[in-house]
């Protein structure tokens, strides 16, 4: 049996992306959503293939991973995607798949170029950004718009070498908004955006955003009948919605919960729920990461968990007084502890409200004993 059951399909997400891109007025979508919910699989899953069935061209793109060599994977699956193939064959390669020199077509099919990934470190060669612009060329389809999916396209900012690729980029699918169709994602929301609202960004006002649909007891359900396929355990539909409830609707967390209790028939199955936290917290070294930060930064975080608003003012203060029984740090204390958690990414801005960057390190901030303040 494949994994493939375990798969939801987000149909109707799928249709609506689909259409605002094939047929709207957007020729460009930036898709946010708090971490692991399912954006990746989203692309590579559900928004692919459906292009792809309704005949248009995909490329899907990851930039993780790709500081050296972004300008070289973009090549490869440009190439890629203009030979015939399985888009889910070709869903699947990352940066490290890249051997270190690789032979492209060259977009007008009559030649091969080899490309040097060791070349590539530093500023990208002049002629290959304008190889970029004729795949781009071949790319475009004004009938059917090929769809190109770029997956932690935050990355492509963090190294200043990529500056000319970025213009270029910009550049390429700029001149052909009718031809090629963009949708770009990525783990970190803050990252993401700052590619497209600063005024400086990159790709100021390029996509315009939307947000991945938050998953629901369909989801459950789906997810309970794919578990009676693969294992002989049962399992109670209300516990389970309670429990993915407690995950705060993460497929992830939720799918090594199921994992736990087939491997655990005998377990509690709330037990198995600290169990799996417990793992995941180990997994992401939460515990490392909490030592490291110093009181103050511990209150911000836990404020931050628990969702108060006015980090500065009266409902603020009240919180840590009850928390700690002290009063509170003053604003600046509090403001560059906040500014410290924010450049180690353990918190983002959202909507103009600044959030725990982990909805599972948020949980597991929630659960620190008074003690730990
Ligand atoms: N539609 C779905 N059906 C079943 N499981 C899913 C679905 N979407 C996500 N998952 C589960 O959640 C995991 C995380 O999904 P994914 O990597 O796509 O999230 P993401 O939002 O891209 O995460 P990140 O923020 O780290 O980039 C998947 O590996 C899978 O186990
Ligand atoms: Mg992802």
């Amino acid at each position: 049996m494949s994994r493939s059951h375990w798969h939801y399909p987000r149909r109707e997400f799928a249709g609506q992306v689909y259409d605002l891109l094939a047929h709207g007025p957007v020729s460009a979508l930036s898709l946010f959503g708090p971490r692991r919910t399912g954006k990746t699989q989203f692309l590579t899953h559900d928004l692919g293939p459906l292009a792809r069935e309704e005949g248009h061209r995909v490329v899907y793109v990851s930039f993780w991973q790709t500081l050296d060599s972004p300008l070289g994977i973009l090549l490869y699956e440009f190439d890629r995607a203009l030979r015939t193939g399985n888009v889910m064959d070709r869903l699947r390669t990352t940066a490290s798949d890249l051997a270190p020199k690789f032979k492209l077509k060259t977009p007008d099919g009559t030649g091969e170029i080899e490309v040097d990934l060791a070349n590539l470190k530093g500023q990208a060669p002049e002629s290959l950004l304008l190889l970029l612009d004729q795949y781009c060329e071949r790319l475009a389809n004004d009938d059917k718009p090929a769809f190109l999916l770029f997956d932690e396209f935050q990355e492509l900012a963090r190294s200043k070498a990529s500056a000319p690729l970025i213009s270029a980029l910009r550049t390429s699918l700029d001149k052909r908004r009718d031809g090629l169709a963009t949708l770009f994602t990525g783990s970190s929301p803050d990252g993401l955006r700052r590619m497209f609202t600063a005024r400086a960004a990159p790709f100021f006002r390029f996509a315009s955003p939307i947000e991945l649909p938050a998953l629901d007891e369909r989801f459950v359900n789906h997810q309970i009948e794919a578990f009676r396929k693969s294992s002989k355990a049962r399992l109670d539909r209300p516990t389970a919605m309670e429990v993915f409830d407690t995950f705060e609707q993460n497929p992830l967390f939720f799918q090594r919960w199921l994992t736990t209790v087939a491997l655990h028939p005998d377990m509690d199955p709330r037990d198995a729920v600290q169990k799996v936290q417990d793992e995941l917290s180990e997994e992401f070294g939460f515990g490392e990461v909490w030592l490291g930060l110093s009181a103050t930064q511990r209150l911000v975080a836990r404020m931050l968990a628990d969702h108060v608003t006015q980090l500065y003012g009266q409902a603020g203060a009240d919180f840590i007084k009850d928390l700690t029984g002290k009063s509170a740090p003053n604003s600046s204390s509090l403001q560059s502890a906040l500014k410290l958690l924010s450049r180690h990414a353990l918190v983002e801005k959202w909507e103009e409200e600044w959030r725990i960057s982990d909805p599972l390190f948020e949980n597991w901030i929630r659960h620190r004993p008074k003690t730990d303040f």
